[in-house]
């Protein structure tokens, strides 16, 4: 099956700005996701026929009201500690414990006790914590993490599998891992990798369900595949949308190869991301040794990813929509580290002043989530519409 160039749809502030600019004079830095757009995601996924069950990793955003939105929809959520479960177990009404996964890393040993006092399904990485906490694990069921090997996605620091990743048991230890499972009477029922964030290549998936049945044929126990996260949203002008056909394409076919196991897919960005725009005030504009910057009242405190990840956010000047671009400034924050830069060379408004709203765009995933008080900045407020 050929699939052709994806068309960009607006991205929904557009047609929201009056709103927008109504809650920032609520008070700037603020988030604002669009429910909507979250839901819409969500359905795209849930409409894959090859999956089972779909998680939504929270970490990506916790919103009460994006979670409440995403369970409603149909998706079980994924926590990596135990206040994202007791989070979640506190904000989404009735939850059922078979809705939840958790699939945290290195944790202490009273989170796996917390976890499967909660009866949720916990995934586990290593032998070594069977072998240090057996009365934890005595006779329970599992999903083992595999490291396959190989780490992908939009940088470095996001790649969670290969040798200098932390995460997964490797494969070659997969024999020792269930021989010390089978002395504890632990069943695994379920096989996890999850290799990394903003993975360009629709066919990963496939290739990591592949992996993982062939693997799961000589378990024996094994009912669930869980193919991770990792979905990417395109955050540059010239990025293509995902394309959510050939990678529907590749799990069916990969799901008609190895039919037995139960798919699982647990993304967080993709539901997130394009829901979310920041709303920052203007505080000041400054021109140094030849370049103009704009000073919004937050930055890295706020929105992490540019900082530590070189990503791309789309900004605009909410305020002066219609004004066109044509000026390169750097947007900056007020925080004290040369790295306080959320984009370089913005074309903006020549008017961009003080008092201004900018908007950065796809900010619902990794954006609050990963917020912080350096320099004694308040977090960013809030809001959800649609
Ligand atoms: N499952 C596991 C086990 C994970 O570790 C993660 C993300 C996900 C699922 C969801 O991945 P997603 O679908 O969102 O790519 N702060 C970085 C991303 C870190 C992702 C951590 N793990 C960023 O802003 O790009």
């Amino acid at each position: 099956i050929a699939h052709g160039k994806v068309e960009r749809a607006p991205a929904w502030w557009v047609g929201a700005r009056g709103a927008l600019l109504q809650h920032a004079q609520a008070g700037t830095p603020r988030y604002v996701y669009d429910l909507a757009t979250v839901r819409e995601r969500a359905r795209g996924l849930l409409a894959v026929p090859a999956i089972d069950r779909c998680f939504y990793a929270i970490k990506a955003n916790p919103n009460a009201a994006v979670l409440r939105a995403i369970v409603g929809e149909g998706f079980g959520l994924e926590c990596v500690s135990q206040a994202e479960l007791d989070h979640v177990f506190a904000t989404v009404p009735n939850l059922s414990p078979q809705r939840v996964l958790f699939t945290p890393s290195f944790a202490p040993r009273r989170e796996y006790e917390a976890a499967f006092a909660r009866g949720v399904t916990v995934t586990l990485d290593n032998v070594e914590a069977l072998q240090r906490w057996p009365e934890v694990f005595r006779d329970r069921t599992l999903w083992l993490r595999l490291d396959l090997g190989h780490g992908e996605g939009h940088h470095e620091k996001v790649k969670t599998g290969g040798v200098a990743a932390k995460f997964g048991l490797p494969v070659a230890r997969f024999d020792a891992f269930l021989a010390e499972a089978r002395k504890l009477n632990v069943r695994i029922s379920g096989l996890h990798a999850h290799l990394g964030s903003g993975i360009d290549d629709p066919r990963h998936w496939r290739g990591v369900y592949a992996e993982l049945a062939g693997l799961a044929d000589s378990v024996g126990t094994i009912e669930t595949i869980d193919i991770g996260g990792g979905l990417p949203i395109p955050y540059t002008p010239d990025a293509q949308p995902f394309d959510l056909a050939a990678w529907r394409d590749g799990l069916d076919e990969i799901k008609a190869a190895y039919p037995r196991y139960g798919l699982v897919i647990e993304p967080g960005r993709y539901l997130v991301a394009e829901s979310g725009v920041l709303l920052l005030g203007v505080t000041q504009v400054v021109e140094k040794d030849g370049v103009r910057r704009v000073g919004g009242d937050a930055g890295m405190n706020a929105l992490m990813r540019p900082a530590m990840y070189e990503a791309y956010h789309g900004i605009h000047n909410l305020s002066r929509l219609d004004d066109g671009a044509g000026v390169a400034f750097d947007v900056v924050g007020p925080i004290c580290e040369s790295g306080d830069v959320l984009g370089r060379s913005r074309l903006l408004p020549a008017a961009t002043s003080e008092g201004d709203v900018l908007l950065v765009a796809d900010a619902g995933a990794y954006g609050m989530a990963m917020a912080n008080t350096y320099n004694l900045r308040a977090l960013p407020a809030e809001d959800v519409i649609g």
